[in-house]
C-alpha cells in the first residue's frame, strides 16, 4: 500500500475505535434519547456506517445497497431529531455488525482503489477524507449528547499542560488583503473553497478565548438582567428560557459550579468559557465594549502569514497538531487552561484558536464568491443564508482529521450544548493604525 494508503487505513481505525469507545456502554444508554436536540447514540453509530456506504461503497466504488430498506432511517434530513428515537432504527449489536461490514468492504475497496484518478470522489482519498471527518463529527456530536445524558464513567478525562503563557489581552492585526479558504487542502469541505482575496482594516483581536473568569464577571455586573448588551433576539432568548449563566452552570452559595459528563466541580476560573449560545457571546463582547469578530476577521488573525504571502493550514504551521501545540482530539474532556499553549500561537500572536471550544464569529455561514456544491448539496449549501452563525477552531473533542485554519462550522445562534466558547475583536481606532 502506498502512504497515503496506510494513512487512511489508519485513521479509519481511529475514528472507529473512538466511535466503538464512546458507545461501549448498555444498550439502554444508548437507544434513549437523552435530549430531543439529539439523537440516540445508536443512531449515530449506524449513520456514520450508513453515510460510509452511501459514499465510499455505492458512490465512489459502485456497489450496491447493502441494506437498501435502512436508508431513508439514516439520512438526518429526512428524519429530524426530535424524531430518531421513534424510529426503527438497528439496535447496538446489530448496527455494530452493520457498521464492521460496510468497513470490512471500504478497505478493500481502498486497498483496489487509485488514488491518482481524476475522479473527484477518488483523486486524493477525498471520500476517504470526508467519512472519516464526518465520522468524527458525529463523535463529537456523540461527546455532547453524552454531556447531556449526565452519567459519570462513560467518558474518558486526561492531563492537560498548565496555563503557561503571559502576554497581552489583544493582538494586533494590520489592514491589508490576506486569502481566505483553501484551494488546495485535498480534504477541505466544498464550503471552504475557494481560496478569494479579502480585504479588511486594522483590528484587534483578543490573545486567548475568553475565560470563565471574566465570563463569571459579566453574569456578577448584571449582564443576563441588561437589555442593552443584548440584540432583540438575544434579549427575548434570554427572558423566554431564564438564563443566567452558560448551560450546566450552578450557583452554590458565593461559588460556580459546573456539571461535567455528570460530575458537579467548582467552574476552574482558568478555562475558556464554554457552552454559552451566540446571544450570550454577542452579549458578553458588547458588555466588554468589543465585538464578536467576523469570520474573516477570526480566519486572517488564526492563519495569515503575511511576511510569507500565504496562508497557514494551523496557526503554528504546516505541522500536524500535537499534545504541545493544541488540545484536540479528546485528550482531555475538557478545555485546558488559558495561555496552555504558547508554542501554538498565530503569526500576530493570537493563542489557542484552535481546539479547547469552537468559536463564535458574527458571520452568518454562507457559501464563498464562486462557490460549487460538492459532492452534495445537503452538506453545506442547504444551510446558507440567515439562519445558522460560523463557528470557527475546533473544540478539544474535534479530531485534528476535521480542524484546519479554513475550517468552517455553523449551528443556530440559540446552541449551547456544543462545546463552544468565543473571544472578542474590535476595529482599530484611527490613532491606533
Ligand atoms: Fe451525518
Amino acid at each position: 500500500m502506498t502512504d497515503l494508503k496506510e494513512r487512511i487505513a489508519a485513521q479509519l481505525t481511529a475514528v472507529r475505535d473512538r466511535s466503538l469507545g464512546y458507545t461501549a456502554a448498555e444498550d439502554d444508554l444508548l437507544v434513549r434519547q437523552h435530549s430531543p436536540l439529539m439523537s440516540p447514540l445508536v443512531w449515530d453509530l449506524a449513520h456514520v456506517g450508513n453515510y460510509e456506504e452511501l459514499w465510499v461503497l455505492r458512490a465512489a466504488a459502485g456497489i450496491s445497497p447493502l441494506r437498501p430498506e435502512i436508508d431513508d432511517i439514516y439520512d438526518a434530513f429526512k428524519t429530524p431529531r426530535r424524531d430518531r428515537p421513534t424510529l426503527p432504527f438497528l439496535r447496538p449489536a446489530e448496527a455494530r455488525d452493520y457498521i464492521g461490514g460496510v468497513r470490512g468492504r471500504v478497505l478493500d475497496v481502498l486497498d483496489a482503489v487509485d488514488l491518482a484518478d481524476p475522479d473527484p470522489l477518488r483523486r486524493d482519498g477525498f471520500v476517504f477524507g470526508l467519512v472519516i471527518q464526518h465520522e468524527h463529527q458525529h463523535d463529537e456530536t456523540m461527546l455532547a449528547t453524552l454531556q447531556l445524558a449526565g452519567r459519570p464513567g462513560v467518558v474518558r478525562d486526561g492531563d492537560l499542560p498548565p496555563g503557561l503563557s503571559a502576554g497581552p489581552e489583544e493582538v494586533y492585526v494590520p489592514a491589508g488583503e490576506f486569502l481566505m479558504g483553501t484551494d488546495s487542502l485535498p480534504w477541505a469541505y466544498d464550503n471552504e473553497r475557494p481560496a478569494h482575496r479579502v480585504d479588511l482594516p486594522a483590528y484587534w483581536i483578543d490573545r486567548l478565548p475568553v475565560g470563565n473568569a471574566a465570563y463569571a464577571a459579566f453574569i456578577e455586573d448584571g449582564g443576563y438582567h441588561d437589555a442593552r448588551w443584548w440584540t432583540p433576539e438575544g434579549w427575548r432568548w434570554r427572558q423566554e428560557n431564564g438564563v443566567f449563566a452558560p448551560l450546566f452552570w450552578t450557583r452554590d452559595g458565593g461559588a460556580w459550579w459546573r456539571t461535567r459528563f455528570g460530575r458537579p466541580e467548582p467552574v476552574p476560573m482558568d478555562e475558556p468559557v464554554q457552552h454559552v449560545c451566540w446571544y450570550e457571546a454577542d452579549a458578553y463582547a458588547r458588555w466588554a465594549g468589543k465585538r464578536l469578530p467576523s469570520e474573516a476577521e477570526w480566519e486572517k488573525a488564526c492563519g495569515w502569514d503575511a511576511a510569507a504571502g500565504r496562508a497557514r493550514p494551523y496557526p503554528w504551521g504546516e505541522q500536524d497538531p500535537t499534545p504541545e501545540l493544541a488540545n484536540l482530539g479528546h485528550r482531555a474532556a475538557r478545555p485546558a487552561p488559558l495561555g496552555a499553549y504558547p508554542g501554538g500561537a498565530s503569526p500576530y500572536g493570537a493563542e489557542q484558536m484552535v481546539g479547547d471550544v469552537w468559536e463564535w464569529t458574527a458571520t452568518w455561514f454562507d457559501g464563498y464568491p464562486g462557490f460549487r456544491a460538492f459532492p452534495y448539496r445537503e452538506y453545506s449549501e442547504v444551510f446558507f443564508g440567515k439562519e445558522y452563525r460560523v463557528l470557527r477552531g475546533g473544540s478539544w473533542a474535534a479530531d485534528p482529521a476535521a480542524v484546519r485554519t479554513t475550517f468552517r462550522n455553523w449551528d443556530y445562534p440559540i446552541r449551547r450544548q456544543i462545546f463552544t466558547g468565543f473571544r472578542c475583536a474590535r476595529t482599530a481606532t484611527p490613532e491606533e493604525r
